[in-house]
């Protein structure tokens, strides 16, 4: 088996064949998870906490599922409930939990690198399920296989990344991924919102969604993250929709079987038109759901082997 990490904390720390070893375990955690005893053991005994200092539906639900069907014992932290809002640092919380033996920590936080930080301090395996405009590594990881599925294979592709890269850490790790499989990628956004010397990553910058998305296998479509702008990216989100929002029109100039992707949550006509995001002839943002629970149950059973391996039993 050719993946030897004790966390995971980001796609920059994966090797080519690492991210193929995750996707084809994923492949068989996507059958469990479609058979009607969805139950498997590779985390039995073992103690998952998941921590997310930011809110979260889809990430939380899935790592949380993942966790119960290999049998691990999933708790909950409910972060704004937590000692975190009475002073307590980041550090002190963790050391806290650390002090309760568990085995899986997974953490989503808002700062860039805080995640990285916790790893250092605590003994068990580290899953970072976003960090800031960081990484989110489980996110690229679903994306991939998403698309391997759908396109079969994931090398040589032409994949269009669109919205708001500059405060996406969904963007940056699937930029990483996906150039470390040898894709072509293009990047479209306003000037606002695309990262200044983006193009040392082997990208193709376009401000403009037509000249963009010409030939493109997949187009991913991003949230514009408000929450992380502070002042006017955009002139407003009827005009933004009008020259970003993909749309029936827009997607004409894509391949005609290309596919369309969102990580979640979607502003519906502000960065997708609605019928689009439901039409399963073409979105496969549901399959990228799906995928999620998959690619979570894979992580955490390959970083739980090496981790008894590290500690002496079987591996
Ligand atoms: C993303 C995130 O939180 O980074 N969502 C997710 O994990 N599904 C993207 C976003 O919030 O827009």
């Amino acid at each position: 088996m050719t993946f030897t990490h004790r966390h995971l904390l980001g796609i920059e720390h994966l090797r080519q064949d690492e991210i193929t070893t995750l996707l084809d375990l994923a492949e068989d955690y996507v059958t469990l998870n479609r058979a009607t005893q969805k139950h498997g053991d590779a985390l039995a005994g073992l103690t998952q906490i998941n921590m997310f200092f930011e809110n979260s539906t889809r990430t939380q639900a899935s790592f949380e599922l993942a966790g119960k069907r290999l049998g691990a014992d999933v708790m909950n932290m409910a972060m704004q409930a937590s000692s975190i809002t009475k002073g307590e640092t980041l550090i002190d919380t963790a050391m806290t939990l650390n002090a309760m033996h568990p085995d899986l920590l997974v953490v989503r936080h808002p700062h860039s690198g805080a995640v990285d930080l916790l790893a250092q301090k605590v003994n068990c395996a580290v899953l970072n399920a976003g960090d800031g405009r960081h990484e989110h590594p489980t996110q690229a990881l679903l994306d991939a296989l998403t698309i391997r599925r759908a396109k079969g294979r994931l090398h040589r592709l032409n994949i269009a990344i669109c919205g708001d890269i500059a405060h996406s850490r969904v963007a940056r790790s699937n930029i990483i991924l996906l150039g470390k499989m040898e894709n072509r990628i293009r990047l479209i956004a306003p000037p606002t919102l695309m990262p200044s010397g983006i193009s040392e990553f082997g990208v193709e910058v376009f401000d403009d969604m037509a000249e963009g998305l010409k030939d493109v296998d997949v187009v991913m479509m991003l949230r514009l993250q408000r929450e992380r702008m502070d002042g006017g990216f955009i002139p407003s989100s009827r005009e933004y929709y009008h020259r970003y929002g993909l749309d029936a029109a827009k997607l004409a100039y894509a391949k005609p079987d290309a596919i369309v992707m969102h990580p979640g949550p979607m502003n519906r006509g502000v960065e997708i038109d609605g019928t689009l995001a439901d039409d399963i002839n073409r979105s496969v943002i549901q399959d990228q759901v799906e995928m999620g629970v998959a690619v979570r149950m894979a992580a955490m059973d390959l970083l739980a082997r090496n981790q008894r391996a590290l500690q002496g039993g079987a591996a």
